[in-house]
């Protein structure tokens, strides 16, 4: 099932899907260390990349070392912003670049970048051949099926794609118009593989071990992405690609080895953004980590109104100490 991406050889995809506000330097550090071969950053939007803001800057910064092979997803409408930010990715340290053409955000859209580009081909092939162009890494493409019900042309774009030297697709198996409303649609993706001789990468809610080996049957796909899978739960990847290599179902952690690894996530964005960035980004990991443990709402209060690290992992400690408890009884 391996598939080659330029110098990359991965032998079983299975990748982190790139997701705003979600798959930081922290986050991507905590994944690829249970052993994925490829995460993807956050979408980079190419103007304020360009433009040196801060949050695109910052999404820039990458541990060169720790995360290859490193796929930096770029976003934008214009072919020139577009390739100028994948050259700066690439001196950066990318491994691969990502185009975004599958984003449902109004703000994304609304300046014709993201899924927008799917209703303009000609738009979307003029991206896609000046960053190819412009670097000497891979590129891929990651898309939705179509613009809505009527206009799912994700086969069409693909076969473009393909023809202008992009490696690799990753489709996230619902529309524009979907947002994440409905299913994805696994057996559309099918119609993309079967369009191109490039991987093709599946995608859309796959939440166990088992859904990553049906998408795969139903779509044909080379391998799959996974987000919100993930959340709170960065040893499943890893579990998703045991069971496509050797068929073999890995419990889940015990608690308290979950709660080791919330409390290097935590060490990891402390790090990383200091303490008041640090623990307002980690509000949402520890809620995805502590779901559905005893008592964990009533906690989570207390943990998001700690003032200094101490206290916030003394309260991480105290819920798993107290959920514990409550499961002995
Ligand atoms: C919070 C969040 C942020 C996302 N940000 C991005 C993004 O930056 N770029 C992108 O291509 N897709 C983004 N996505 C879409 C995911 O990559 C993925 O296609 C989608 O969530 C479906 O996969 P899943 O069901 O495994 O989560 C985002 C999704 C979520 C939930």
């Amino acid at each position: 099932m391996g598939i080659q991406i330029g110098d990359i050889y991965i032998d079983t995809p299975v990748f982190l899907a790139p997701m705003s506000g979600v798959t930081d330097q922290p986050y991507r550090k905590m994944i690829r260390k249970q052993g994925p071969e490829l995460v993807f950053s956050e979408m980079i939007a190419s103007r304020e990349m360009l433009n040196s803001e801060n949050s695109g800057i910052r999404k820039l910064k990458t541990d060169c070392e720790a995360e290859y092979p490193l796929v930096v997803q770029l976003a934008g409408w214009d072919p020139g912003d577009m390739a100028l930010a994948a050259k700066m990715s690439e001196d950066r340290g990318a491994a691969v670049i990502d185009i975004n053409m599958g984003c449902p955000a109004k703000k994304v859209v609304n300046k014709f970048a993201g899924s927008a580009l799917m209703q303009d081909l000609d738009a979307a092939n003029s991206i896609i051949r000046s960053v190819v162009s412009a670097v000497s890494i891979p590129v891929t493409l990651k898309m939705r099926t179509g613009w809505d019900s009527n206009n799912r042309n994700a086969p069409e774009l693909a076969k473009i794609a393909e023809s202008e030297g992009i490696q690799m697709v990753a489709v996230h198996g619902r529309t524009r118009c979907q947002a994440y409303k409905g299913e994805a649609d696994w057996s559309f993706i099918k119609k993309v593989k079967d369009n191109v001789r490039i991987p093709v990468i599946a995608n859309g809610d796959i939440q166990t071990v088992y859904d990553a080996q049906k998408c795969i049957r139903i779509s044909g796909a080379d391998g799959v992405m996974i987000g919100r899978g993930a959340y709170g739960k960065p040893w499943f990847l890893n579990h998703v690609t045991k069971f496509l290599k050797m068929g073999k179902v890995l419990p889940s952690p015990v608690l308290l080895k979950q709660k080791t690894f919330l409390l290097e996530h935590l060490d990891l964005m402390m790090n990383y953004y200091g303490f008041e960035n640090g623990a307002r980004m980690a509000r949402k990991h520890i809620t995805w980590y502590t779901k559905g443990l005893p008592l964990a709402s009533e906690s989570r209060q207390r943990i998001y109104s700690t003032k200094d690290l101490s206290s916030l992992i003394n309260e991480i400690e105290n819920l798993y100490e107290n959920a514990l408890e409550q499961m002995a009884v």
